[in-house]
């Protein structure tokens, strides 16, 4: 084993060569979910979340359970971290139990620190700034859809410029993907930071970022459509009458599905809101791909943890 990467703390921690082989391995628990039931044997693995999931806690357990080994959730509140012991103390206690770390936060830095100090590998399932294993799943959804040649296709994230519109611009900007994110100009637009990074990998792998406003300029033509929610956990509920405004014409509705290349497919990482940022004709609808994309977060997840525990990703070093 060389100086391979330890964990999955954000997006761009991963290189194309690590995804293909994440999505390749995802593939086949796709087909077998139990064709390595003694990867995590006799083994535990931490799910450690203050945040609400229904997609990947339980594609998480399943995953750490179809690899034989036995998932233990952890909510933020029950643990002492809540009472004031620090990240670094509870990072070593989890390494001396268990054999990897999931962690749903809020902040960033949180999951960086957890993964400075645990010796045993950790995984980001979703911080106020990205989403990592969601992308895994969203991709292999993409392939399965569209193959591996991804030229002349353009791949569109429309609605708040959020954790998800951040990891869709990193992971499309590092498959050198024509990658487009659509939102409202100011508050709700990705922050620079996030579409220099984009741009600084698209240099290198080709891909082009596109950050509009014009929700129909971006859809012109799109093989994909990705939304999410509008309100996001931990966003200020003082916001949201000004957000709802600013992003109603951002709804994904069939008439802006009608701009889109003909075998486009709709995605949405759930939970969804039908009648905010999607109509349910066309979330419930033909194009709507989003029950393959949410099982996949199993699949994805399950690769994830056995490559890393191996200690196969190389990391984008
Ligand atoms: N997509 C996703 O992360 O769903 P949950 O919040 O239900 O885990
Ligand atoms: N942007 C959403 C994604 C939920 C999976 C949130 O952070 O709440």
């Amino acid at each position: 084993m060389s100086t391979n990467l330890k964990d999955l703390l954000r997006t761009a921690d991963l290189s194309k060569a690590d995804i293909e082989l994440l999505l390749d391995t995802a593939a086949k628990f796709a087909k077998n979910p139990l064709r390595s039931k003694k990867a995590l044997a006799k083994k535990t693995v931490a799910i450690y979340m203050t945040k609400s999931s229904t997609r990947t806690r339980l594609a998480s357990e399943t995953a750490v359970a179809h690899l034989g080994g036995t998932p233990i959730f952890l909510r933020g509140d029950e643990l002492q971290i809540g009472r004031g012991e620090t990240i670094s103390d509870t990072a070593k206690i989890i390494s001396g139990f268990c054999s990897a770390l999931i962690v749903r936060t809020f902040a960033q830095s949180d999951v960086d620190e957890l993964g400075k100090y645990a010796s045993v590998p950790v995984i980001n399932a979703l911080t106020d700034d990205d989403h990592p294993t969601q992308l895994l799943a969203d991709w292999l959804t993409i392939r399965e859809n569209f193959g591996k040649d991804i030229k002349n296709r353009k791949f569109v994230y429309v609605g708040d410029g959020n954790n998800v519109a951040n990891a869709w611009l990193i992971m499309g900007a590092t498959m050198g993907a024509h990658t487009v994110v659509a939102t409202p100009a100011g508050k709700w637009a990705p922050k620079t930071a996030i579409v220099e990074h984009a741009n600084k990998i698209a240099q290198k792998s080709g891909a082009k970022i596109e950050v509009l406003t014009d929700v129909r300029v971006a859809a012109t033509g799109a093989s994909v459509i990705y939304t999410d929610v509008w309100m996001s956990m931990g966003d200020s509920e003082s916001d949201r009458a000004e957000k709802m405004s600013a992003l109603k014409p951002f709804m994904v509705t069939p008439e802006l599905m009608s701009l889109t290349a003909t075998d486009c497919i709709f995605m949405h990482c759930l939970p969804a809101h039908r009648g905010e940022e999607v109509s349910a004709e066309v979330i419930d609808g033909p194009r709507s791909v989003v029950w393959r994309q949410a099982f996949h977060r199993r699949t994805t997840i399950q690769a994830l943890l056995y490559h890393l525990t191996k200690g196969d990703l190389k990391g984008n070093v």
